[in-house]
This record gives structure tokens, sequence and C-alpha cells, in this order.
């Protein structure tokens, strides 16, 4: 997949890893479209990205997709890039009966899992008209092996097997191909609770991106993901053991 002269849709394009991306693929003359639902981050982001337009939406809310879907037909019918990218996790002790486990994993869920299969439903048809095209979805190290965050990573879990699936099933009947990246630990705001703080910097994720694009590597393992999917390859239980650990370090380090 070539990494310039496309347009390419980021949601939670406002901060972060998305933000990164959106920076990257703006220096490498693509047309980008960045999402977010807090108008004035956004159009703080935006202002940063030469070019860029950005388009206040929810992920999470079937109007505001509808009202994103609508503008892009209509104003970018070029569109051929969508990086799902906006996400939501619960820091929260699942053992803890007040903690409100079911509504936390339901919104999860929602945001990770269900409204990326929304967005892709919606816009696969203008997908499809490209020459070619692509989705990214940005699931985590957690979307084989979990760590602390039980629920997230299983929403994650969720977004890995959904996106395999679809990477066949668009294989033999469009041009669409489906890229999934999988971060470790990474320095944003929302890492910030469980030790983001000694975790990548975006701008290392955004770059891996877009090697692996241009690459057609359809599964980017960045950093210490690959090093984790190995050990799950020859031992998930040992595996499963060093991702709760390797948080509890990240987040001793940063208490
Ligand atoms: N940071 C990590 O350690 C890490 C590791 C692996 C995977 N990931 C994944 O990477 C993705 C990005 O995370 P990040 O660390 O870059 O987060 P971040 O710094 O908190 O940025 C999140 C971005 O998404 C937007 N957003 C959040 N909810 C949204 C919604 N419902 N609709 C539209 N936009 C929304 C935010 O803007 P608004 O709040 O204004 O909407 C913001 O622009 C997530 O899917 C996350 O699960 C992160």
């Amino acid at each position: 997949m070539k990494t310039t002269g496309n347009t390419v849709l980021i949601t939670g394009g406002s901060a972060g890893i998305g933000f990164e991306i959106a920076r990257l693929f703006t220096e490498k003359g693509n047309r980008v479209i960045i999402t977010g639902r807090d108008e004035t981050r956004l159009r703080g982001a935006a202002a940063q990205l030469p070019g860029a337009t950005a388009l206040v939406s929810d992920v999470g809310s079937e109007a505001d997709v509808n009202a994103l879907v609508g503008r892009l037909q209509a104003d970018f019918g070029d569109l051929n890039v969508v990086v799902n990218n906006a996400g939501r996790a619960f820091v929260y002790d699942l053992t803890d009966p007040a903690a409100g486990a079911f509504n936390k994993a339901a919104e999860e869920m929602h945001t990770n899992y269900l409204s990326v299969i929304r967005l892709n439903e919606k816009l696969l048809p203008l997908l499809k008209q490209q020459p070619a095209a692509a989705l990214v979805h940005v699931s985590s190290i957690v979307a084989f092996v979990p760590g602390p965050l039980v629920t997230y990573a299983a929403s994650k879990a969720a977004l890995h097997s959904y996106t395999q699936a679809l990477r066949v099933v668009l294989e033999d009947t469009s041009a669409v191909k489906v890229f999934e990246l999988m971060p470790p630990l990474v320095d944003t705001g929302f890492s910030r609770e469980i030790g983001g703080a000694s975790g990548l910097p975006p701008r290392a994720v955004a770059e891996a991106l877009l090697a692996g694009l241009e690459k057609d590597q359809y599964e980017i393992r960045v950093g210490a993901t690959e090093q984790v999917y190995q050990l799950y390859r020859t031992s998930p239980e040992d595996a499963l053991r060093a991702m709760f650990a390797s948080r509890k370090r990240a987040k001793a380090q940063n208490d």
C-alpha cells in the first residue's frame, strides 16, 4: 500500500497515536481528515496539520457516524484509507463489586469493537470504488495476551478476531486491504494511569504503521508486541504472566 497521495480518515486524530499518524500522513503528502469529540482540542490539532480537515464526531454515536459518512461521501469521494484509532479503556478493579464492571466493559466493547464494525459497514461501499484502499484497525499488544485492563483487553481481542476474518473476506472480493496496528505501551494521555510514561513515543508507532503499510505487512506488531507475540506462540501461559508482570513494573515506576 502506498503511503503518499491518499485521502486518509483517522478517528481520534486530535491526540496521542492518532495525531502522530495524522502528522506523518500529512508530512508525506496525503489529504488528511481527523475526528474527535472535543472540538477545541480537534481544531487545535488540525491547526498543526497543514491542509487537514477536522470533523467533530463521536465513533460511538450513530447520528455522528451517519453525519460523518455523509460528509465524506459528499466532499471526499476519493477516500481510500480509514484508520480506526479512537479507543476507550477503564482502569478499575474487576473484583470490586461496586466498580461497575458491566457498564465499563460494555462501553469498551461499544467503542473499541462495535463502533469499528459500524463505521466500516458504512464506508466499505466507498472504499470498494477506489483502485487501492486500506482499513487500519488500531488494536493492542493485549489483543492476543490480556493484561490487567481485563475488559479492555477483551474488546481488543474481539477487534483482532474481526480484523483477521475481514481481511480474508475482502481479499477475495475487493482491493481493500485490512491492516492491524498492535502497539505496546505508548506514552499518551490514554495510558497515563497505567504507567504510560515509560512507553514508546507515539511518533514511533506512527512510523511503524507507515513502514508496515508500505510492505503490505498486515499485522504490524510494534516494539515489545513482537516479543510478547513470539513468547505467546511458544508458551501462552508464560506470555500471560509476563504481560501482567511488565504492566505491574511500569505502574510501579510511574507511581
Ligand atoms: N497508549 C497506549 O499505551 C496504547 C497501547 C495500545 C493501543 N492503544 C490504542 O491506541 C488508540 C489511541 O490511543 P491513544 O493512546 O493515542 O489515546 P489518546 O492519547 O487518549 O487519544 C485518543 C484520541 O481519540 C479520541 N477519541 C476518544 N474517544 C473517541 C470517540 N468516542 N470518538 C471519536 N474520537 C474519540 C480523542 O479525542 P476526544 O477525547 O476529544 O474524542 C483523542 O483524539 C486506542 O485505540 C488505544 O486503545 C493505546
